[in-house]
């Protein structure tokens, strides 16, 4: 019996030294000692059948195959995982072939700018929170002062979402069509006064060309104080201008409507490339003026709602195109350069 064992044994031995690869040497170990039909498996069942004073003897017999299988297949492993390390090794180390390039990341124009805009409106004690990409009705548009029916709803069209959450499908969610939700989500949770900017993604039903896409960022500002007015609102663009751009930018301000703000502006800055002197500029088409965003004074409408005092108090808010931004500075002209992932481009910027 225990001569049948050690010839086992090294007949394993043998087929496992001539395992010419990884995959053959464990098909080996399994013929041997898989727990299920392995054959030194079936030989140590056999113990069972055995007089029991044979049983000690078989039983060290077994031990013996048991280590000896057990050491070949670990000194075959050894050798063809060294071996196969040396081959990769090999490959690897052509030193005839060329260094490969180092490329150095670096961040996309979007990300910069948002960080900029965080930065900037940051010296002037403007914190940055950021919130819901796809949000409701009542946020995106009626905490705004616009109900429904209101016709600057068609000026935001947007993508709508069923609600599978929700319990009542009369309140779809939606692709927030501005980051102006936030200001009144920000008022819900704070009593003035209040200084944030939001960067955020925002979604619009829109024909995409150069200027316009239909998932993009935008920024929002919100101050809301004592005795705040447009001279504040004022200053502050001012001083984001002239930090943005550098240099000393006029600020134009042009009578706007928005139902959330009362009154409302478009602001644009002086040309940052021209100064307003070149007829033939690219950057600002000649006219010496860049339209940046759009802003006023926060309705009384919206202060109520949010549990505001009107009488006491007021604010400003403003919001305006991440991407625009990102543009004009980097001298992109087509803003569907920014998302192809074009390295051509991400390098040239
Ligand atoms: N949310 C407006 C838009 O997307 C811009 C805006 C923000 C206007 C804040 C006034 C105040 O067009």
């Amino acid at each position: 019996m225990s001569t049948d064992l050690a010839r086992l044994a090294d007949q394993a031995a043998a087929e496992i030294a001539a395992s010419a690869d990884e995959a053959a040497l464990e098909s080996t170990r399994v013929r041997y000692l898989s727990r299920r039909d392995g054959l030194l498996t079936a030989a140590t069942k056999r113990i069972a059948g055995l007089p029991a004073a044979e049983r000690p003897a078989y039983g060290q017999a077994l031990n013996d195959a048991k280590r000896t299988i057990e050491a070949a297949l670990e000194a075959r492993g050894a050798v063809l995982r060294s071996a196969h390390l040396r081959r990769s090794l090999g490959e690897q180390a052509d030193l005839t072939l060329p260094p490969r390039r180092v490329r150095v990341g670096r961040l996309h124009p979007v990300s910069r700018t948002i960080r900029d805009v965080s930065r900037i409106f940051g010296t002037m004690g403007f914190e940055t929170v950021e919130g819901p990409e796809i949000d409701d009705d009542y946020y995106n548009f009626e905490a705004l002062n616009i109900p429904p029916g209101h016709p600057a709803r068609e000026k935001w069209d947007t993508l709508w979402i069923a609600n599978p959450l929700g319990d009542d499908p009369a309140r779809p969610l939606l692709g927030r069509t501005h980051t102006s939700p936030m200001q009144v989500r920000v008022m819900e949770r704070r009593r003035p006064p209040v200084r944030v900017v939001v960067p955020g993604r925002c979604y619009r039903y829109e024909a995409t060309d150069a200027i316009r896409e239909s998932i993009f960022f935008q920024y929002e500002g919100l101050a809301i104080d004592e005795r705040l007015s447009m001279s504040d609102l004022k200053g502050v663009l001012y001083s984001f201008a002239r930090q943005y751009f550098g240099g000393e930018r006029a600020v134009r301000f042009r009578p706007d409507y928005f139902p959330f703000t009362e009154p409302s502006a478009e602001i644009a800055f002086s040309c940052f490339v021209c100064e307003g002197r070149d007829p033939g500029c690219h950057t600002c088409g000649g006219d010496g003026w860049i339209e940046a965003a759009g802003c006023g004074m926060v309705h009384p409408n919206v202060l109520r709602r949010v549990g505001y005092d009107p009488d006491r108090y007021q604010g400003f808010a403003f919001g305006g195109g991440i991407e625009r931004l990102a543009m004009l500075r980097t001298g992109t002209p087509d803003i569907r350069l920014l998302y192809q992932n074009d390295l051509r481009y991400l390098e040239s910027v």
